[in-house]
């Protein structure tokens, strides 16, 4: 196990104004609810979550400013000023030119890849998110995860695991050539392996490798600000600059964006894409009145580009930015205390538990990582989804061994530190029973993203 070092109680760098109660269902009703919702967690109601893990995507608690900022919505179809202000946000952040919004991260990928792929494209990245993954096959095209293989190892402690294989990627490029890759996407963090960041340097090489390809490179920047932070604290060279100047670092290299607003806009729904490309950005914008809806509001009410304006700022301040990772490291403070095998180093946005290490009595038959999410939730009603075979299927799988891995996303600014402490406990409590956890085997498998609605039953 490498050595790192954990922080002590997380500061939380705002107070409570507006409370929500939290659900305590009993260890009957919870049982009962595994099997209405026939294993598969994504069927539970929220009243018979405890702490909801789950995702950290449009879960997270806005700001009285956000909240503020939604008074000021002017609900106009086309104009908004709303808009404007959204637009000029994320030009200053991201330096692109032209910027469309989107109801959410997927749609921006539907909008990107369907306007730059074809049949038979192939479209490379560190490692594609399900949804970014789907969205590529939706367009008949392969999708390429090129991430470096420390990336499939959990134990080893290197900084930026969520770099991109450059080598692998030029061969690939001087291979198939610009006319088969429409473009080369990084995802920043890499939320499949880890949360784990990309640095600068690595950015770097993969920009000159597409640019000597002349193949555009988009960022899936749904958690920039946390991969910057992580790049502000382990890149040689990065320590005094700020998370905007970071930020731009990454940008300047790259054509465009697609961008989930729900995660590093701290909003509750939104996304957009964005590009420096002009003709680009024109197909991408009649796709977007035909799916999503007019240029100055995406399918969004304009009030949420307000809020999403406000949050997209609020996710660079550093004492926001070191509770949000602090609390990350807190977590995995307490479960390292336990002997819980979990992915190395903590990255910036959740805790994925080593599967393989944690029911190593359990084969891939079995299902483990949803196997282990079911038993958390029966435990101590702690929602988790597994990342692994079901989310990814062979795409995640790196020579023999695939990561399994189960994800605790931690939402933006809505647990506290004794809610950590109790997931820890209740993690812990599974781990010392490892061996009584059972497989699980699936008893229906739709054809497109499984892991949503698949339908489960214990071994
Ligand atoms: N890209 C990445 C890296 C993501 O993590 C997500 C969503 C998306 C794109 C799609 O964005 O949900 O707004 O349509 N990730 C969520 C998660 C769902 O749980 O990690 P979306």
């Amino acid at each position: 196990m490498p050595a790192e070092s954990f922080p002590s109680l997380p500061f939380e760098p705002f107070k409570t104004k507006v409370v929500e109660r939290i659900p305590n269902p009993s260890r009957e009703e919870r049982e009962k609810a595994l099997e209405r919702a026939n294993y598969n967690l994504f069927n539970l109601k929220s009243d018979e979550v405890r702490i909801d893990l789950l995702t950290d995507s449009g879960t997270g608690a806005m700001s009285d400013r956000q909240w503020a900022a939604l008074m000021m919505g002017d609900e106009t179809y086309a104009g908004s000023r709303n808009f404007f202000h959204f637009e000029s946000v994320v030009r200053s952040i991201t330096g692109f030119p032209f910027v469309l919004p989107t109801h959410q991260g997927r749609a921006a990928e539907n909008l990107l890849f369907s306007t730059l792929c074809r049949p038979g494209s192939i479209v490379p990245n560190n490692m594609h998110f399900d949804t970014t993954q789907a969205h590529v096959l939706h367009q008949g095209a392969k999708p390429v995860n090129l991430a470096v293989a420390e990336a499939y190892d959990p134990v080893s402690s290197e900084p930026f695991k969520g770099n991109v294989d450059v080598d692998a990627l030029a061969k690939l490029l001087d291979r198939e050539g610009r006319e088969k890759v429409p473009l080369v996407m990084v995802t920043i963090t890499n939320n499949t392996g880890g949360g784990q960041p990309v640095s600068v340097a690595n950015f770097r090489e993969v920009a000159r490798v597409a640019k000597a390809h002349g193949v555009p490179l988009y960022l899936d920047m749904c958690r920039w600000a946390e991969n910057a932070y992580l790049v502000r604290e382990r890149e040689p060279g990065q320590a005094g600059r700020s998370i905007p100047e970071i930020g731009r670092e990454f940008f300047d290299l790259a054509d465009g964006a697609t961008m989930s607003a729900k995660k590093d806009g701290i909003v509750n729904i939104g996304g957009f894409v964005a590009t420096r490309d002009e003709s680009v950005f024109d197909r991408l914008r009649e796709a977007l009145i035909l799916f999503e809806g007019f240029s100055t509001y995406g399918g969004l009410a304009r009030r949420d580009l307000e809020a999403i304006a406000v949050g997209l700022t609020e996710a660079t301040e550093l004492d926001y930015l070191a509770h949000r990772i602090g609390q990350v490291r807190y977590l995995a403070s307490l479960l390292e205390a336990r002997g819980v095998p979990f992915f190395h180093p903590v990255g910036g946005h959740g805790i994925y538990l080593d599967v393989r290490r944690f029911l190593p009595h359990l084969s891939d038959d079995d299902l483990p990582g949803q196997a282990l999410a079911v038993e958390l939730y029966r435990e101590g009603g702690v929602r988790t989804v597994e990342v692994g075979a079901l989310m990814f299927g062979e795409t995640l799988r790196s020579g023999s061994k695939g990561l399994e891995l189960v994800r605790l996303a931690i939402p933006r600014r809505v647990y506290s530190a004794s809610h950590l402490a109790y997931v820890a406990e209740v993690v812990a409590r599974v781990y010392e029973r490892r061996s009584t956890v059972r497989g699980v085997r699936m008893v229906y498998r739709p054809e497109r993203l499984p892991h949503f609605t698949a339908r489960f039953a214990p071994k």
